[in-house]
């Protein structure tokens, strides 16, 4: 693997900067389109399940799960599996893509001259993943989604936020909230250590966030380092928080709770949300790419219960574990819904 080092100091960036770097997209534009399709007009009252079905199960396991289980005879533990996601999640955003491609190539190459088979089948898997991580984190920007997350975060009324982010790994999404509504404190939380120490410890302090600027009323660009962030490594199950955050937000937690357990999952952001405050989630879509998405990356991602679902299907669940949903559409890879607690 080769590791991306960042450019220091800090270079500001100016609004309305695109660049495509090796490592992620520079993508700090305040002009549309953005990629926001916006379902919120649809009466969810009418929405059933008998209409629209049950969400997708991801069920193509990665290699280390399944030898785990076959020595232990018992299910890997959840945590475990997402100590591994984690890290091998990490691994990719800390990759100088163009650089590791580079390095794959001549792998392969050194391999075949060799006639080394394992080898050369090593170094093809990884020039998949590798293809793969640059259409989707390079050329689309499909996983921080910068354009989509604000369009789907925009209009929230609230001043200097107290922000909850359940299960955060990297934080993205509570710095783009920051960002746009800034001043106020943001808790980090994820029961994976190495979320705190490198998903956000490291996340790269000249990636640059479009957000507002309190003073002016206009826009500008904000930096990780500096916002008010606190990260807690703890299980959401044991915080002790009231009702005291403006904004909870979710990314890619609900579609881990099977349905006997979804109650659990969304008492969880309720439990921490003001009264009259914004609960804001979102799970991956269910699309053929994000079905290919998961079965090609199976090795490296999939340790633990997964569902795909479409929005319907994610506004539903909501509905039925008692919130209104305020707006509800896709980005590019996942479902968003920005809702209250229903009184
Ligand atoms: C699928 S990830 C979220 C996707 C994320 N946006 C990313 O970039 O990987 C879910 C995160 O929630 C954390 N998590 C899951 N269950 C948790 C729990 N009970 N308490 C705290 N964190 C939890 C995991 O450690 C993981 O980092």
């Amino acid at each position: 693997m080769v590791i991306a080092t960042g450019p220091t100091p800090l270079t500001r960036h100016a609004v309305g900067d695109f660049h495509v770097g090796p490592q992620y997209v520079v993508d700090v534009r305040d002009q549309p389109p953005d990629m926001f399709v916006d379902h919120s007009v649809r009466d969810w009252s009418k929405v059933s399940w008998r209409d629209i079905g049950r969400p997708y199960r991801v069920e193509k396991w990665s290699r280390e799960k399944r030898d785990y289980e076959r020595t232990h005879g018992a299910e890997l533990p959840i945590l475990d599996g997402w100590k591994k996601f984690n890290a091998n999640f990490h691994a990719f955003f800390a990759q100088d893509v163009p650089a590791a491609g580079a390095a794959a190539r001549a792998e392969l190459a050194a391999a075949m001259k060799t006639f080394d088979v394992h080898g050369a089948r090593e170094a093809v898997e990884e020039m998949l993943h590798l293809l793969i991580w640059n259409r989707i984190h390079r050329v689309e920007d499909a996983v921080w989604d910068p354009r989509g997350k604000r369009a789907l975060f925009d209009g929230l009324d609230v001043k200097k936020p107290r922000i909850l982010f359940l299960g955060a790994a990297d934080g993205y999404e509570a710095m783009q909230l920051a960002a746009m509504y800034p001043g106020g404190h943001t808790v980090l939380v994820d029961y994976d250590e190495f979320c705190k120490t490198d998903r956000f410890g490291k996340f790269p302090e000249q990636y640059p966030f479009l957000g507002a600027d309190l003073a002016t009323g206009h826009k500008r660009v904000w930096y990780r380092e500096e916002m008010d962030i606190s990260f807690e490594v703890e299980d959401i199950r044991n915080l002790r928080y009231g009702r005291e955050f403006d904004v909870v937000v979710s990314i890619g937690l609900i579609e881990h709770f099977p349905d006997e357990h979804k109650p659990l999952a969304f008492e969880f952001h309720r439990r921490f949300v003001k009264p009259g405050g914004y609960v804001i989630m979102t799970t991956p879509r269910d699309q053929l790419r994000s079905r290919a998405w998961y079965y090609v990356m199976s090795d490296l991602l999939n340790y633990g219960y997964r569902e795909l679902m479409t929005v319907e299907q994610m506004a539903l669940y909501a509905r039925e574990n008692g919130f209104d949903i305020l707006r509800a559409g896709v980005i590019k890879a996942h479902n968003g819904i920005v809702c209250k607690v229903r009184q």
